[in-house]
């Protein structure tokens, strides 16, 4: 059986040793579709849903915020708002499924103009996908089916701290955000 221990230790070893996005982004989604396949199990506490919005559980920070690892978690129906991360990020489907609905990054001298769309896809159980390089993160996310969506999600920075946009896809209007993490919840 896989370990989370394991997970970070090698994690940790990948973000250390390489610097391109696309090839980290490779190599931890390999690590990551391991641990989904491994029978790894989410302690309960970072797994339950709010009723008001999704929640982001940290379930590893690195030290010098160089990377970090968050359990989300979607109650049925629920949605992000369009957002960027500004970071690489690797997305494995823990449990439930869910939608993404992606978009073209705006250049700079592109702001003020509406989003253009780049597709749509369902994630379900035990698949990984490489969800953002810094120049490709713009997304939305709808959790489907009929039990909470949970997510293991790899970031290439401290997702919780991090300044990052939102954005209104119709007018292209960006709103800056920091996500902040949820606490676990015992019970
Ligand atoms: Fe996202």
């Amino acid at each position: 059986m896989e370990t989370l221990d394991r997970f970070i230790e090698d994690v940790t070893n990948l973000v250390g040793r390489i610097d391109d996005e696309h090839e980290i982004t490779r190599e931890v989604s390999a690590l990551l579709s391991r641990l989904l396949a491994g029978g790894y199990r989410l302690p309960p506490e970072v797994t339950r849903p709010s009723k008001d919005r999704h929640v982001t559980y940290p379930l590893y920070i690195a030290p010098d915020d160089s990377w970090s690892l968050a359990s989300v978690v979607w109650n049925m129906g629920q949605r992000t708002p369009v957002h960027g991360h500004e970071m690489w990020g690797v997305v494995g489907v823990y449990s439930g499924a869910e939608q993404e609905v992606r978009y073209v990054k705006p250049l700079p001298s592109e702001t003020g103009r509406a989003l253009t769309p780049a597709g749509e896809q369902v994630w379900e159980r035990g698949q990984v996908t490489v969800c953002c390089t810094t120049d490709d993160d713009v997304h939305a996310v709808v959790a489907i089916g009929d039990e909470p969506t949970i997510g293991i999600h790899v970031y290439g920075g401290n997702i919780g701290t991090m300044s990052r946009r939102s954005y209104d896809p119709a007018t292209g209007a960006v709103h800056w955000f920091v996500s902040g993490w949820d606490s676990p919840v015992a019970d």
